[in-house]
């Protein structure tokens, strides 16, 4: 793959995914969620506002909480989002270069494990003093965060799927609501680390000449 550009649907799809993944997780940090407050219980009464977002709380008691156009917004592009994915992973089941899933998985195989052992016991020196290898030595290590990067995301689609059929309101959530949102909320900031760490990479890469957008870019 080190030589190769990656096969053009999936150059495609990676600049929409990055715009909607993008702009929907700024819109998710930022938006109010419409919630009806559940009456305070002994046992869950703290986990709520540690993972919950300032809500949008009920105004006449009774009636629907009005939905902010931020939460509106979030729920379609999330749908959105959790299609591009779903087509991705759809992708990864053909062998189209840089396509195939065992390219997102090297962790899957004892020849991939042993690769990213040795990239990470030859290469971490460097990943300390901000230097990248380059591809040719080894990607082991780039094609798992991309693999995390997915599975997130899917994480993130599934549970937000649920959400979207699931989240009420005009009353309090279920606790398998509150769980699925819990799900939700923790593993967005370990996909916000993951995406960290993947434009950092790119931005090195670029500035010490490997050129990696070019494989990546969606145009010809
Ligand atoms: C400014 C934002 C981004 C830039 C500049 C960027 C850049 C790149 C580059 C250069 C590659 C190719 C790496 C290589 O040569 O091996 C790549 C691959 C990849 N990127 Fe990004 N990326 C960005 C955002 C995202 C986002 C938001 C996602 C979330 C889905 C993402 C997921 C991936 C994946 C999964 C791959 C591997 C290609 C694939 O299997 O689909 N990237 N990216």
């Amino acid at each position: 793959m080190s030589d190769q550009r990656f096969a053009k649907p999936i150059r495609m799809l990676h600049s929409l995914l990055a715009i909607c993944m993008l702009t929907q997780l700024a819109i998710g940090e930022l938006m109010d969620v419409p919630e009806v407050e559940a009456p305070p219980s002994a046992g869950l009464s703290w986990i709520v506002p540690a993972f919950a977002h300032e809500g949008h709380h009920q105004a006449i008691p009774g009636a629907p909480v009005e939905a902010t156009l931020g939460f509106e917004v979030h729920e379609f592009l999330g749908l959105t989002v959790a299609a591009l994915i779903l087509i991705r992973l759809l992708l990864a089941m053909t062998s189209l270069p840089g396509a195939n899933w065992r390219e997102l998985t090297p962790w899957a195989s004892a020849a991939g494990r042993s690769q990213l052992g040795l990239e990470i016991r030859t290469q971490m020196a460097g990943w300390k003093q901000g230097k990248l290898a380059s591809p040719e030595d080894g990607e082991a290590v780039a094609r798992s965060v991309h693999g995390l990067i997915l599975l997130s995301g899917l994480i993130m689609g599934v549970t937000g799927v649920i959400l979207f059929f699931g989240w009420s309101t005009t009353a309090p959530q279920t606790e398998l609501i509150e769980l699925v949102a819990s799900t939700h909320e923790v593993v967005v900031g370990g996909l916000e680390a993951l995406l960290g760490a993947h434009i950092l990479a790119v931005i090195l890469h670029q500035r010490q000449g490997h050129h990696i957008l070019d494989r990546i870019k969606p145009t010809d």
